[in-house]
């Protein structure tokens, strides 16, 4: 599938999508125990938004991703020397090559709604060390799906722009992280981590937020125009505050 994550969307995603806390990273690398000796795979890894805090923490890094877009932005920003960037998608796992009962995690963040989730894990289990695992996370509600003033302003002007209904939360949803956690429990000992606090967004935040989450065919042609119109409507909703609810689901193999 052709997801368009192509062209200047690459651009807009490494701007303005944020990272996620040193505390949701430090809590996956304190449950699988990882260091010194470990490598990661964070699959969807798009300019590499975990890849990156991951490679500062173990041995190497494998960040890996079917746009390479998106691979040629992360490998020119990255500030870590211990990462490998490869083109390819969730079903090239059992290929990378890795050697089996080797890996110490494999990570994707906001990328599984996109991957066959069932078939992942399974692979993944074979794959992973005893005491390493998988982990799921997402970084928060999309900025037009939230319970906010200016959030809902968005969601009708950018229906209106795109001429549908928008309602997929990419996996953020608590029905979505059940059948997820579902799934990683035939394999996995599965827990729950959740960290949240407030950003306070500028409209160039929430402009270049949109922009980074639209296909590349969809991008408006007068972008100047769009953020005016977007500025117009959002501002009597100001100020822009985001709570943000980063979720991590881990799955750690025991055996
Ligand atoms: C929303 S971005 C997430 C980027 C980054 N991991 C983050 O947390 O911000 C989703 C990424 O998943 C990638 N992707 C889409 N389908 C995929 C698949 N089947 N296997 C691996 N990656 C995929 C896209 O190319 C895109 O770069």
């Amino acid at each position: 599938m052709d997801l368009g994550f192509r062209g200047d969307v690459v651009e807009f995603y490494q701007r303005y999508r944020r990272g996620y806390p040193d505390e949701a990273v430090d809590a996956v690398v304190a449950e699988f125990g990882l260091g010194g000796e470990d490598v990661v795979v964070d699959l969807g890894c798009g300019t590499g938004q975990l890849t990156v805090p991951f490679a500062r923490r173990v041995r190497a890094a494998v960040g890996v991703d079917p746009e390479p877009d998106m691979l040629a932005a992360a490998r020119r920003a990255a500030s870590a020397d211990n990462v490998s960037w490869v083109v390819g998608a969730d079903t090239d796992v059992p290929a990378l090559g890795l050697a089996l009962g080797t890996v110490g995690a494999v990570t994707i963040g906001q990328a599984l709604h996109w991957m066959d989730h069932e078939r992942l894990f399974r692979a993944v289990h074979s794959m992973v060390r005893s005491g390493g695992g998988v982990a799921v996370f997402t970084n928060g509600t999309p900025l037009w799906l939230q319970d906010t003033g200016w959030s809902r302003a968005l969601r009708a002007f950018m229906e209106n722009y795109l001429g549908t209904r928008l309602t997929l939360t990419c996996g953020a949803d608590e029905h979505t992280q059940q059948r997820y956690a579902d799934a990683l429990s035939a394999h996995f000992t599965v827990r729950r981590h959740l960290f949240e606090y407030d950003d306070h967004l500028h409209v160039e935040h929430i402009v270049g937020g949109v922009l980074s989450a639209l296909p590349v065919d969809k991008l408006p042609a007068d972008r100047s125009a769009f953020a005016h119109a977007l500025n117009d409507v959002l501002a009597p909703h100001a100020p822009f505050v985001e709570r943000v609810d980063v979720r991590i689901l881990t799955g750690r193999r025991s055996g």
